[in-house]
């Protein structure tokens, strides 16, 4: 294959920072060239500098224009693919109730699931949205569905089924039985984990274990779902939840679980820990390839414990902020350790950008309270949209960066619209690094569909 080499602004962020020396591993190029070859990164620097040995590299110009890794999103909801803007008079569990649950039935029709499979990547190459953790149906024809038209567009997930197996009248259609429960997720990871290429390590499809949240299952779900986990663990298998989301006193999420499962710390019902002093526990659904959606009202130990054990948080303030759920404190949460990623949750998010999160957790953060109050910095926006994304999703070594080597995975952007007029003519500083920061800052906040001309996974053009 001969190589392509690709002309534009460049920003991404280099080596594997945390996310408090992202500033410092914010690399800008201006007059950026990056070559591609083989699927992989071969070099990214000046334009002027490009290696003889690609001097044969078909050009690809695009001057004008920004080469950015391509976008991950760490919690997103295939069957919700409709189910945007559901206006359920209430918080996260009158709304699951009255919308969504009714929403994801219908996915039970073959047909509705397919179509659903295609706009829902559709909508994710129009967001430059190169690799995703997603929530899953509970229908395995639908999954089927989600991953085959992935695998088509050439592009990369991690899902699994949602699994119910207790649950209100509207969410009966999404029950399954506690046998059940297990035999479909077990055939869903022998079906697609590493299906692509036989090799979950060189694969673009992966399959998770997701338990909606503790409030659907049950303590014998949990503990089957630890040994099931158990027994994948060391073959790629992920895990997916939503965890201390809406903190209602009583009857919120966090109160209903806790007096559910008598425990202290939500946290400690995926951890094996299900009824402190009795013999009703198993193993931990925690670890480097588990993410916890939400994550908002978090107790220092489950920070300290999610940081100990690897697991990922996937932050979704505008989900958050239209089910009233709160804001994750971010200065306390970047300070436990824990990895940070981004996620849509669309369903209870209304956008499928990535950058349109990290623009609603940059408005959330400088707004907290107090000292809780800050500005966060344009790489660390970009580190939760794209390392910190591979990092959740345990592939920080394949993608999320333009580190020699790495799997080329980015985005062409070629400023549309409003954003175009930002750039081209916006007051910058005469401080060069400022003026680089500031430049970010208007292209991840201006970001639009409409701006993001090409997607690229692996080094090859995703088609929809
Ligand atoms: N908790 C359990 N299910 C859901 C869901 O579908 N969306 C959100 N935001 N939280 C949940
Ligand atoms: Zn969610």
């Amino acid at each position: 294959m001969s190589a392509d080499v690709y002309f534009g602004h460049i920003f991404h962020l280099a080596g594997s920072p945390k996310v408090t020396e992202a500033a410092d591993a914010l690399v800008s190029i201006p007059d950026g060239a990056l070559v591609v070859d083989d699927g992989r990164v071969r070099f990214v620097g000046e334009r002027g500098d490009v290696p003889e040995e690609f001097s044969g590299a078909t050009p690809h110009d695009h001057t004008g224009g920004y080469l950015i890794p391509g976008f991950i999103d760490t919690h997103i909801h295939f069957p919700q693919t409709y189910a945007g803007d559901s206006y359920g008079g209430g918080q996260l569990l009158e709304w699951l109730t009255l919308c969504i649950f009714p929403s994801e039935s219908k996915f039970a029709d073959p047909d509705f699931a397919q179509q659903a499979a295609a706009e829902f990547t559709r909508r994710r190459i129009a967001a430059g949205t190169t690799a995703m953790m997603v929530f899953g149906s509970a229908f395995p024809h639908a999954q089927d569905a989600l991953f085959a038209e992935t695998d088509r567009a050439g592009l990369r997930i991690v899902s699994g089924r949602g699994i119910q197996t207790v649950g209100g009248e509207t969410a009966t259609p999404l029950l399954t039985s506690e046998e059940d429960a297990i035999a479909l997720t077990r055939a869903e990871i022998e079906k697609w984990h590493g299906a692509d290429t036989g090799d979950y390590r060189t694969s673009r499809l992966h399959v998770a274990i997701v338990p909606r949240f503790s409030l659907s299952v049950t303590t014998e779900t949990l503990k089957n779902l630890g040994e099931l986990y158990d027994e994948y663990r060391d073959r790629g298998v992920y895990v997916h939840t939503h965890l201390n989301e809406n903190n209602r006193p009583g009857t919120g999420e966090i109160d209903s679980t806790k007096q559910v499962y008598q425990v202290n710390s939500y946290l400690d019902t995926y951890d094996g820990k299900f009824l402190p002093g009795s013999t009703v526990g198993g193993k931990s659904l925690l670890g480097p390839r588990t993410i916890m959606a939400h994550s908002v009202h978090c107790q220092d130990a489950e920070l300290a414990r999610m940081a100990e054990t690897g697991t990922s948080i996937s932050h979704c303030p505008i989900s958050q902020l239209f089910l009233g759920s709160g804001t994750m404190p971010w200065k306390r949460t970047v300070a436990s350790g824990v990895n940070i990623s981004a996620g849509t949750d669309f369903g209870g998010g209304d956008e499928w950008l990535i950058s349109r999160v990290v623009g609603d957790a940059f408005k959330q953060h400088i707004t907290e309270p107090g000292d809780a109050g800050v500005s966060m910095h344009p790489a660390e926006m970009l580190f939760i949209a794209t390392v910190g994304g591979a990092r959740a999703l345990d592939m920080e070594d394949r993608f999320g960066n333009f580190d020699e080597g790495k799997e080329a995975d980015f985005l062409v952007v070629e400023p549309a619209d409003a954003l175009a007029g930002v750039l081209a003519n916006a007051v910058r500083s005469e401080d060069a690094d400022l003026a680089r920061d500031q430049t970010l800052f208007a292209l991840l906040m201006g970001l639009r569909e409409s701006s993001i001309a090409e997607v690229y996974v692996q080094g090859k053009l995703v088609s929809g």
